[in-house]
């Protein structure tokens, strides 16, 4: 009998591409949970809504009862739902509490009670906070946990309550902490997208501060990749850091997509910075390389957003 795996937050960005991936690679039967906020797109999911393996419930992972209902048909749970957006969680924190705190734990309770096999809980390297500019340092799995924003701090509330039900409970969990992802089927208010789809109107791009800050990007289908892996292999009671090395201000990955869309910089506007806003994210993901052997292998950037805008002209319609 092949395994039934609870994925939530399956019509967001990440969710879709790691759906799309194992339902092709796998027979693993799939239940997407997904409240379909407004990050949510169904259309992320088109493609493969057909498949036999697959089926969308739409709700809350705070639904208790209906949470239960679906984990006591599930051998494991991918958790990827979560109030994803920094700005947002500035402006209301409390939904960030109740989703990615409140809804991990309802999945975790309902995950001892009917004692599945893995809890895969999707974290982010923001639980670390952020480093100096002038420094080459890296997060590893055993940097301190130091969140500047209401989102990452509600992240690694998460993850705290995922390795409490570890120490507590035994329950079989693993965290992975990933960095920044790039690629299609994201929505417009993150960076990327945001860039890509306001240039195509011919519309300003906020650049917040002085747009030094640095990411260190990974396309989507790797983060997706190493999820599987850690589902499959991954050590219970472990976290597993990935992160592809690439590092890039703000600014010029900016100027980079203005140069592939043939906008000009002129569309640029310097704006008030985000308060807290985290200086340089990097990330070393050694221990995933060594232990489940994790690779990227979308490693050709100026390549792959060639990629990614070609996919918003298509789904923007923009006819060129
Ligand atoms: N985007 C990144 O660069 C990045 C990097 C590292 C980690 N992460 C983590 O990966 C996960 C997915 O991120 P994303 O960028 O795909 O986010 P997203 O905002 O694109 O998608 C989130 C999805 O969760 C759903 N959702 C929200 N609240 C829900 C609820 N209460 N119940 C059920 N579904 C709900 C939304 O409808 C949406 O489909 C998040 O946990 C995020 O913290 C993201």
């Amino acid at each position: 009998m092949p395994n039934t795996i609870l994925v939530t937050g399956g019509c967001g960005f990440i969710g879709s591409h790691f759906l799309r991936q194992i339902l092709a690679e796998t027979d693993f039967r799939i239940v997407n949970l997904d409240a379909l906020t407004y990050a949510g797109r169904a259309e992320n999911c088109a493609d493969f809504a057909d498949n036999a393996n697959y089926k969308f419930v739409h709700g809350s992972i705070t639904d208790k009862k209906l949470v239960g209902g679906i984990v006591a048909q599930c051998d494991a749970v991918v958790n990827f739902a979560a109030e994803s957006h920094v700005d947002n969680s500035i402006a209301h924190p409390e939904i960030f509490v109740e989703t990615n705190v409140l809804g991990t734990q309802i999945l975790l309770d309902a995950a001892r009670k009917f004692e599945l096999k893995k809890f895969v809980q999707i974290s982010t390297d923001e639980v670390y906070g952020d480093l100096p500019l002038d420094s080459v340092e890296k997060f590893t799995e055993h940097s301190e946990l130091k969140p500047s924003s209401p989102y990452s701090a509600s992240k690694a509330a998460a993850d705290m309550l995922c390795l409490a039900a570890h120490r507590t409970f035994g329950q079989p969990i693993v965290i992975s902490r990933c960095s920044n992802n790039y690629g299609t089927h994201q929505l417009a208010e993150k960076l990327m997208p945001l860039t890509i789809s306001r240039a195509l109107r011919n519309e300003r791009i906020p650049i917040y501060g002085d747009g030094k800050n640095v990411r260190d990007w990974i396309h989507v289908a790797d983060h997706a990749a190493a999820i599987r892996l850690i589902l499959e292999k991954g050590r219970v009671g472990e976290i597993y850091n990935v992160g592809a090395s690439n590092e890039i201000a703000n600014l010029d990955l900016v100027k980079m997509l203005l140069k592939i869309l043939g906008k000009s910089e002129d569309l640029l506007e310097f704006v008030a910075d985000r308060p807290g806003h985290d200086r340089r994210y990097a990330i070393d993901s050694n221990k995933i390389q060594a232990e489940l052997n994790w690779r990227p292998t979308h490693t050709d950037f100026a390549k792959e957003l060639v990629e990614v805008v070609e996919w918003h002209k298509k789904i923007l319609n923009f006819k060129f």
